[in-house]
């Protein structure tokens, strides 16, 4: 129970059967109301809320309740009473009872709040994180942290029982290639010098391999300078594990046992198991992405056949140069004329030339504006492969695959809705490819250039098409988490950085310690890290990892609580060796007299 000169009970414990008991309670008035000269406080805690009444004649403990301001802290004696018949309130766990109050004081007064946080009226968020420890108390937050805390506990529960060592890795550290931009710290004791922040602990729990740790894991706070979205953070959290004389399928079987725990604890739902595993090649032509929603279906079909030898001139000449023809159907839904013209605009925006829409009538044709260069056996192929029925609007792409997939699989996420808002769909996306290719024509890793690729040979021979031993967790249509088998030869390393365009010495100047680490006996090894922020915001169905953080960042990097960042004073500066160009003076100087006028 803790200190009991604060309290006796917690608020949500109370029931009929502690009637009759004299309580001492503490926490926070939510809310205080005045009916007919009897004070009701809800008496918020940790635990939950209980009622408080304070009759007329409690003298002084009645006034003092009658002048609180809400959020106040206060300390509560009473006794426990069952509330009358039919004032009971099914909502709160205390709801069969009441404690009528003989004292009350007020351990800590609460001026007028900024905001209100019963919920009632929307709140800018920029105003609920300069006030987050406010915001912290409210139902949704209070909810949200505790998810959290729970999924933490699963995780740490699972990996304790199957023999990981939890080890902590250093945040002041040489850059690792995750592919986002770096935090940089500045080393006063080397001026001129400069620690990354982990944009992962990759290097260091392959090193831990290299020591001998065999079962390693860690929540690990990783730091990524990149732009926001609504599923990302520049500080966030992994669960970060490894593995050594371990493959694939015993970081699958791993994070199945994991996530199951989670989902268990924290929706009380048992999972399926296996999970679903695809090939990266099949998400992208089922799903036109590597992260697929499967909880409907709208699956991306393949019509190139169909119009190889067609008098549709713009789709046979896209297959003639190599290209595809594939599809979605929609299925049965009213659209104008105006809202397929709008489809067609979308899709454009999206990359794609154009987009062919088709529309199955009652008596089994089809209305499309193309219809008519259009051979019926095309028509009657394209329904067939649909599987369409009347009333179903079909959507045609024409372009590189690289193009089409995308973009159908875009149209499907926009116009394809879960049956089921609270399914959890996990699945495993493998066989990721070693490199993608960019609009440039240039190779980066896929996953990062510490990723085994399935065969060395093909990666030297034919980069763009080698498969690597990458694998994705993927729930809902979001990347939960990401990992790899990993090359323990120092000489395979050693390639892949030469077939990404890294000379041997820019390899030896950046990674050299680690090359060198590979070369003392390392272990076959494989892992994983999930993004613990993107789990907990989908197991509480909210949009935003914001609402899962406990002090976030804005969208401009920013806590408009406690002002980070934040300006340092020359004199810190100049220990560090470090001078503010002039031009970024001259545009604060600018900032201070438009503030002063
Ligand atoms: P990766 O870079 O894919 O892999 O990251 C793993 C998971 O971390 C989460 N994540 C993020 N969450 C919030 N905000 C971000 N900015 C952000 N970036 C990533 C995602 C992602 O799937 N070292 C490798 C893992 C490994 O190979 O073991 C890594 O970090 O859920």
């Amino acid at each position: 129970m803790g200190n009991e000169a604060y309290r006796t009970a917690h608020a949500a414990s109370l029931d009929t059967g502690d009637a009759g008991r004299a309580v001492r309670v503490a926490g926070w008035a939510e809310r205080i109301r005045d009916q007919g000269g009897v004070v009701f406080v809800d008496l918020r805690d940790a635990t939950g809320i209980v009622q408080v009444v304070f009759r007329p004649d409690g003298g002084e403990a009645h006034d003092i309740a009658g002048a609180l301001k809400r959020e106040s802290c206060i300390q509560v004696d009473g006794v426990v009473e069952a509330r009358p018949e039919g004032m009971a309130n099914p909502d709160l766990a205390s709801g069969e009872v009441e404690i009528e109050a003989s004292g009350i004081v007020v351990l800590s007064r609460a001026e007028t709040l900024p905001f209100q946080l019963d919920g009632r009226v929307d709140v800018a968020e920029e105003r609920r994180l300069k006030y987050r420890y406010l915001d912290l108390r409210t139902t949704r937050m209070t909810e949200n942290l505790r998810a959290r805390s729970t999924v933490i506990q699963a995780m740490r529960r699972v990996l304790d029982g199957s023999g990981f060592l939890e080890v902590e890795t250093p945040t002041l550290i040489a850059s690792t290639p995750e592919g986002a931009r770096d935090f940089l710290v500045p080393s006063r004791l080397r001026p001129g010098n400069f620690y990354a922040l982990p944009q992962s602990p990759q290097l260091f729990k392959q090193l831990l391999m290299i020591g001998g740790v065999e079962r390693y894991y860690q929540v690990a706070k990783c730091y990524r300078d990149e732009d926001f979205r609504s599923d990302r953070q520049v500080e966030f959290s992994q669960l970060d594990l490894e593995g050594a004389f371990w493959g694939q399928d015993d970081v699958l079987e791993t994070l199945e046992a994991i996530v199951t725990q989670v989902v268990k604890d924290t929706r009380g739902v048992d999972l399926d198991r296996p999970f679903p595993r695809i090939s990266y090649a099949e998400a992208m032509e089922r799903y036109g992405t590597d992260k697929p929603d499967i909880r409907f279906g709208m699956e991306i079909v393949d019509l190139s056949a169909v119009f190889e030898q067609s008098e549709f001139k713009a789709f046979a000449g896209v297959v003639a140069d190599g290209g595809v023809v594939r599809a979605i159907n929609a299925g049965a839904r009213e659209l104008s004329r105006a809202g397929l013209d709008a489809l067609v605009e979308q899709a454009q925006s999206l990359g794609a030339k154009g987009l062919v829409w088709m529309v199955v009538q009652d008596d089994g044709s089809v209305r499309s504006p193309v219809a008519k260069f259009l051979a019926p056996e095309e028509l009657a192929a394209v329904v067939a492969a649909l599987d369409a029925s009347p009333g179903d609007v079909l959507l045609l792409v024409g372009d590189i695959a690289r193009v089409a997939g995308p973009v159908l699989g875009q149209l499907r996420l926009d116009l394809g809705q879960p049956l089921d808002h609270d399914e959890l769909a996990f699945l495993f996306v493998v066989d990721f490819p070693v490199f993608e290719v960019t609009m440039e024509g240039d190779l980066v890793p896929a996953h990062h250039p510490f990723t085994a690729p399935v065969s060395v040979e093909e990666m030297r021979t034919n980069p763009a098409e080698a498969i690597s031993k990458a694998y994705d967790m993927v729930l809902n249509g979001s990347e939960l988490g990401s990992g790899s088998v990993r090359i323990h030869d120092s000489d395979v390393q050693a390639q892949v950085f030469e077939v990404l365009g890294i000379s041997r010495q820019q390899a030896q100047a950046r990674f050299g310690w680690f090359m060198e680490a590979l070369r003392y006996g390392t272990p076959p090894h494989a892992g994983f890290a999930i993004g613990i922020d993107r789990l907990v915001s989908i197991l509480r169905n909210e949009i935003n990892i914001r609402e899962v953080i406990p002090f976030p960042k804005t969208q401009t990097g920013a806590d408009p609580l406690t002002g980070s960042p934040s300006r340092v004073e020359g004199p810190q500066l100049t220990e560090l060796g470090i001078a503010i160009r002039p031009e970024i003076e001259a545009q604060w100087a600018g900032e201070a007299q438009s503030e002063s006028v």
